[in-house]
């Protein structure tokens, strides 16, 4: 049972079915479930397959990710379900828009993921005017989470999301908690139309916080949704405080929402990183 007082939507972040079945189980409430290419690579079924030799084509693999997503997507009908799309570094935004139209098509239920990069703001803010519904991923700023903000403007709530990844930043010595907390605020002087969902999520900690900050959503691997629901869907207590250890703080910027999302500086190492190994651990599959 969702625990009282829970606001922030709780989703699965992984590519196999039976986890979801056993997040539910466990839990007894999921909000939605997260989906990416690694994760789909890591499927059990997938591993069979590689495992014995083979490979996919194209159409076979974009076959199984919409046959896992539909299968998530029947277990959380009231939910949303994340699919991206395929983007390297070269590939433009009407192509990924494309990819996000079919997508979207799968399951009544789909938020498209594009990169926060140029050409993926360029697709969603595109994609939002065709009233698809989005989550901007692999965001590592608050200048990012705030071009989101000014290229999907006009949307209504719940139809975009901007998918922080905290762990990343964490590996590098950052403290990604404080990413989440700074665009909370910036985003607490707009309108409400972008929704913060905390990815990349390592620890229970993690979690607790996200909670405490008031997240909209957070995206969690099974074992650590595995861990809360062992320990009784705790909840941060009044006096929660989040300890950053050694992480170094990032500071919060004043960052004015009513520019054009290309007046931000979107351009961040991790953001280019994340799309080479999404598109490597995808192409990894092919033959
Ligand atoms: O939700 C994003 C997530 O799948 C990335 O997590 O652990 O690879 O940084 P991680």
């Amino acid at each position: 049972m969702k625990p009282a007082g829970l606001k922030t939507r709780i989703f699965l972040d992984g590519g196999d079915p039976d986890e979801t079945k056993q997040a539910i189980d466990l839990l007894g409430f999921l909000d939605g479930q997260t989906t990416n290419p690694t994760l789909i690579s890591k499927n059990p079924e997938i591993r069979k397959h590689l495992d014995r030799g083979a490979r996919f084509n194209e159409k076979e693999i974009l076959a199984f990710y919409l046959d896992v997503v539909k299968k998530i997507s029947t277990m959380i009908p009231q939910g949303s379900v994340s699919v991206e799309v395929y983007a390297d570094l070269s590939t433009p935004a009407d192509r990924m828009l494309a990819q996000g139209k079919e997508m979207f098509g799968w399951i009544p239920n789909a938020h498209i993921k594009f990169p926060t990069s140029k050409e993926g703001l360029k697709a969603a803010e595109q994609a939002i005017k065709e009233r698809l519904r989005v989550n901007m991923t692999l965001c590592f700023s608050q200048e990012q989470a705030a071009a989101v903000y000014g290229a999907t403007r006009g949307a209504k709530k719940g139809e975009v999301f901007v998918s922080p990844f905290i762990g990343r930043l964490d590996d590098r010595g950052e403290n990604g908690m404080d990413l989440i907390a700074n665009i909370l605020k910036m985003y607490g002087k707009g309108d409400g139309h972008v929704e913060v969902l905390t990815a990349s999520v390592r620890t229970l900690d993690h979690l607790l916080c996200a909670i405490k900050l008031g997240s909209d959503i957070i995206t969690a691997p099974f074992t650590i949704l595995k861990e809360w629901g062992e320990k009784g869907l705790p909840m941060p207590k009044d006096d929660y405080v989040y300890d950053r250890g050694k992480l170094t703080a990032i500071p919060y910027q004043d960052i004015d929402l009513s520019k054009k999302w290309q007046e931000y500086d979107i351009f961040h190492d991790l953001t280019v990183k994340g799309m080479e190994r999404f598109s490597a651990d995808w192409n990894a599959l092919i033959k």
